[in-house]
């Protein structure tokens, strides 16, 4: 573990060094709070790293070092994400009436992750994502593809839940969504599934509505993230909560689902 981040490390000066060496480089290397903080660089300013605070996302200059995070650090890096930043976050007013942080749960492996809107009732008080009446669907839809919810990783837009479960505020999504860019890049899965109209949108950054993304993959690839350069294929799809209120419309997740378990060889 030690010996990975040192290697991190001393690939990122190097890179650095060199860059300012052939003249393409004036601005120091710019790394998120929890990405510095997994490589443990604590004074790096030292080392020309810039330091931005937890909500800044990785930027087109910068290199991320998401990509390097091995299978068996990921958990550690997600578990830093959750516990330094999103559990005391107070980016945005929802922070107020919170009970409880909803970070995410699963497989920090995972092949397949499932991104959701926000918390509700159930979650709220649990600090678990998907364990209310919309939750016992997901999971059914998880063990129809021959998974269990440890095999996967789910989580939410945001992190805390909106009063009444209203629907997220544009300023909440953007206070948040740096939070779910992070976690992908660090699970950086095969495949991405977007539950939903908000987490459709704003995973690939579109007014489309939901019923023109589904049927087909489209490609996550963030710009100054490792998934730029290697897009992951999202499924945009129906939201649990809404297919509990039109069950005419499972039919199509499940066709939305069966393309996705044959991109993983299900
Ligand atoms: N709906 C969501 O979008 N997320 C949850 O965690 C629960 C219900
Ligand atoms: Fe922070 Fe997200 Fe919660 Fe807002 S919703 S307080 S940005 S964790």
């Amino acid at each position: 573990m030690t010996t990975r981040r040192t290697a991190i490390r001393a690939a990122l000066v190097q890179q650095l060094q060199t860059d300012r060496l052939l003249g393409v480089r004036q601005s120091p290397l710019t790394l998120t709070k929890p990405v510095l903080d997994y490589l443990d660089c604590g004074r790096a300013s030292e080392q020309g790293f810039e330091l931005l605070p937890a909500s800044a996302v990785v930027s087109g200059d910068g290199v991320s070092v998401f990509a390097a995070v091995a299978d068996g650090e990921k958990g550690a890096a997600l578990s830093a994400l959750d516990e330094k930043h999103v559990v005391s976050c107070s980016k945005c007013l929802l922070c107020k009436s919170r009970n409880n942080t909803v970070f995410g749960a699963g497989n920090p492996n995972a092949r397949l992750v499932f991104v959701g809107e926000a918390p509700g009732f159930e979650e709220d008080r649990k600090g678990v994502p998907f364990v209310g009446r919309a939750g016992e669907l997901l999971t059914k839809m998880i063990e129809a593809m021959g998974l269990t919810r440890e095999d996967v990783f789910i989580c939410n837009v945001l992190k805390c839940r909106p009063p009444n479960n209203r629907d997220p505020a544009a300023e909440e999504i953007a206070a948040c969504s740096p939070y779910l860019l992070e976690q992908l890049s660090i699970i950086h899965p095969e495949v991405i599934v977007a539950l939903g109209s908000p987490a459709s949108r704003t995973l690939l950054n579109t007014s489309t509505t939901i019923g023109r993304l589904r049927g087909r993959f489209h490609d996550y690839g963030p710009p100054g993230t490792p998934m730029a350069q290697n897009p992951i294929p999202l499924m945009p799809t129906y939201h649990p909560a809404y297919l509990l209120r039109s069950p005419g419309e499972k039919g199509k997740t499940w066709s939305d689902l069966k393309l996705v378990m044959a991109r993983l060889g299900l």
